[in-house]
């Protein structure tokens, strides 16, 4: 039975003690009015993911890094590992976002051994794929996504493929307000789940919860998680206000 997951992405943004006061008022609000078949996950900043960790109810609300380096350890200054990740107590790690694939050039290459780590550590990887504007308005979007998910995720084993959650999230609603309509944002998770099944086989499909990402909010989150193929969302802007959050959380 394939999960309903909402996950926030903090990107860039909030200081440990911003973070810590964010995730206990979720953590406040998923006690208090959260349905219990909803995964909840906080993607938080290296730097806060302890203190994350230790301020919410773990049974109820996860926690993810927003990356993770593509070595397992050594000689790379600055970078975390997903074992680190891992000795934080992060659960989840988000990959392949598009704003890190275009700003730090992670390439395919680069994701495959991201992905690999993640899961070797035993984490589970949230996995981004979309499309630029200019692809869509060129129709060419399955295309584009599918071959994404080919050269990466779709070289894993069935038992490994069946622990990935992925985020379809469009390059041209993300972060403006833009969302995908129902329509376009059914379209491609349904795409995506038919790719997978003409891969791994339709039981393995019908397991991998695909969230949409882009400029979801309360007032569409209920019209978007309504679609058969969506199975929640990737949160950017709207997770950095526990209310917003909240009413995204409770809007199936
Ligand atoms: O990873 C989620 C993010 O890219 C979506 O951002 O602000 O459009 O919800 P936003």
């Amino acid at each position: 039975m394939r999960k309903k997951v909402v996950a926030g992405n903090w990107k860039c943004n909030t200081t440990v003690q911003e973070g810590v006061e964010l995730a206990k008022a979720v953590n406040q609000l998923v006690a208090a009015k959260g349905p219990e078949d909803v995964v909840v996950v906080l993607g938080a900043p290296f730097t806060h993911i302890t203190k994350v960790v230790e301020s919410v109810d773990g049974a109820r609300v996860g926690v993810a890094a927003q990356n993770c380096a593509a070595e397992a350890s050594g000689a790379y200054t600055g970078e975390v590992s997903a074992s680190m990740v891992k000795s934080t107590g992060a659960q989840y790690v988000i990959l392949g976002h598009s704003e890190r694939r275009e700003y730090y050039g992670e390439t395919s290459e680069i994701l495959n051994k991201k992905v690999a780590l993640t899961l070797e550590n035993g984490l589970t990887p949230i996995y981004c794929c979309g499309e630029a504007l200019e692809i869509r308005e060129a129709g060419t979007q399955k295309e584009y996504v599918i071959n994404q998910l080919e050269e990466t995720i779709f070289n894993l084993s069935a038992d490994d493929f069946k622990k990935v959650i992925i985020a379809y999230e469009p390059i041209w609603a993300i972060g403006t307000g833009k969302t995908a309509s129902t329509e376009q944002a059914q379209e491609m998770h349904k795409d995506i789940r038919e790719a997978i099944a003409a891969k791994y086989g339709a039981e393995v499909a019908e397991e991998i919860s695909i969230l949409y990402g882009g400029s979801c909010k309360p007032s569409n989150a209920p019209e978007l998680f309504a679609n058969p193929d969506v199975d929640g969302g990737l949160i950017g802007g709207a997770s950095l206000k526990a209310e917003d959050f909240i009413g995204i959380i409770t809007a199936y």
